[in-house]
């Protein structure tokens, strides 16, 4: 497995560009099993979890051109099986976006039942029910998910999800646009990549109201056709670089991303005294305030308040911040673990259940530590790049699921960052 080297302490400089969103690219892909006809989507990011969606639909029967690096020309013209595999289902959860799709088109679906993940157990229940509601009869077949439509097509109806859920919400909508009559989603999530796939979907030819909001309401229709899209900028990535250019002490400049979707990322920061100005509509400029860095309290929930996908690079800055912050978890069970490395490296952490108190600032030093998910990786490496000394990061194919290019845009910056291949890292 390969390893990140980084030798930590110097304030990153300079511009980064943004890529594409990995969470909406997701179910943007999933969405082309929807039509017969060719979807474009530009932008998408170069990373682990879109390649493994690429391979997805390949498996499907559907037709995957990449003309250029970050476009996807996905023609499901010729779907041959409605079965996700095990194989790619354990790798990415993901993968369950399939289906909704393929229920919708072809009134069938087959995908493996995610295992346990290492941020919690993520049930896909909310997923599943909402499919009976639409009309599918939906078993478990040897740790399989098997849905079918009886009717061939499934049925317009009311979704009231008592959580709210991201990937579930998309499944529906997915299920929902080929379906006979109008379905209602309510507790709907309102997540930037939620609204982007709904602009995928519009241009295909679905109708969709209400998205981004609470209530959304899709009313079926016969067919989708082809589209063109470009997925929107990661907001997780943006917020993870504002991080670094704090906890670093450095001025980055953050083009091609998209402020508004990260709007409680940037009011909370600017409140623990990161500097961050917008210089134009997708560039942002960040610095730390003279002031230094305040601690302050922080509790995830769903969108538009702060994202649970940022809180393992909030605990890294918080050790760099004068104070002491309490950071409740309250989307995923078990999402602390880049504490323990954290305090490994000298941060003074402690975690009670979906509490943890971080105290600061605290010197960091470099150690050996081992990325348990991807944001917990990415809170690794900002660690890493504040410490003083050697920090080696193990299980680095956690951060290639999500980030594009991660080494060479720190590099770009001035970091002193670099991959160990396996053979090397066990020799070094
Ligand atoms: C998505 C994101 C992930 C992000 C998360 C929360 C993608 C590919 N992933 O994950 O990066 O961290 O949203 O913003 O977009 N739940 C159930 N039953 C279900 C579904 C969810 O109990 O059927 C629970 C989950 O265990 C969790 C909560 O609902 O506690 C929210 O999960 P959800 O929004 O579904 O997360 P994902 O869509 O998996």
């Amino acid at each position: 497995m390969d390893k990140f080297l980084i030798r930590g302490g110097r304030p990153l400089k300079g511009r980064v560009e943004i890529s594409g969103a990995k969470n909406s690219a997701l179910p943007c892909l999933a969405a082309t099993l929807l039509t017969a006809e060719t979807v474009t989507l530009h932008n998408v990011p170069y990373v682990k979890d879109l390649i493994t969606q690429r391979r997805l639909l390949e498996d499907l029967g559907a037709t995957v051109l990449v003309p250029e690096l970050r476009t996807h020309k996905v023609t499901a013209n010729n779907i041959q099986t409605f079965e996700a595999s095990y194989e790619l289902v354990k790798t990415m959860r993901a993968s369950v976006l399939a289906l909704g799709p393929l229920l919708s088109r072809f009134g069938q679906a087959k995908v493996s039942l995610p295992g346990g993940c290492a941020i919690g157990t993520r049930p896909i229940d909310l997923h599943l029910k909402a499919f009976e509601q639409l009309g599918a009869e939906v078993s478990l077949e040897s740790g399989d998910v098997v849905a079918r439509a009886p009717k061939g097509r499934l049925q317009g109806s009311e979704i009231h999800f008592e959580k709210v859920t991201v990937t579930g919400t998309e499944n529906v909508m997915m299920a929902a646009v080929l379906a006979d009559g109008t379905t209602t989603i309510r507790n709907a999530a309102r997540e930037p990549e939620v609204e982007d796939l709904a602009d995928l979907l519009v241009k295909m030819g679905a109708k969709i109201d209400g998205a981004g909001t609470e209530t959304m309401t899709i009313e079926g229709v016969e067919a989708l056709c082809g589209a063109e899209h470009s997925i929107i900028p990661d907001r997780i990535e943006t917020g993870t670089f504002i991080v670094a250019a704090a906890m670093t002490d450095g001025q980055l400049e953050i083009a091609k991303c998209e402020p508004r979707h990260l709007q409680a990322v940037i009011e909370q920061l600017g409140r623990n005294g990161v500097n961050i100005e917008q210089v134009d509509a997708t560039t942002l400029r960040v610095s730390r305030d003279s002031k230094g860095l305040r601690s302050m309290d922080v509790t995830t929930e769903p969108h538009p308040l702060f994202p649970t996908d940022m809180q393992a690079q909030y605990m890294a800055l918080m050790t760099q911040a004068e104070g002491t912050a309490l950071i409740t978890e309250t989307i995923f069970e078990n999402r602390f673990m880049h504490a323990s490395e954290m305090i490994r490296m000298g941060a003074d952490i402690h975690v009670s259940g979906n509490q943890a108190k971080v105290n600061g600032p605290t010197r960091l030093a470099g150690a050996r530590v081992i990325a348990s998910d991807l944001r917990a990786s990415a809170s690794l490496v900002l660690a890493g790049l504040a410490a003083e000394g050697e920090t080696w990061i193990d299980r680095v194919y956690h951060i290639d699921r999500g980030y594009e290019t991660i080494v060479r845009k720190f590099r770009a910056l001035g970091a002193d960052i670099e991959r160990i291949a396996d053979y090397m890292a066990e020799t070094a």
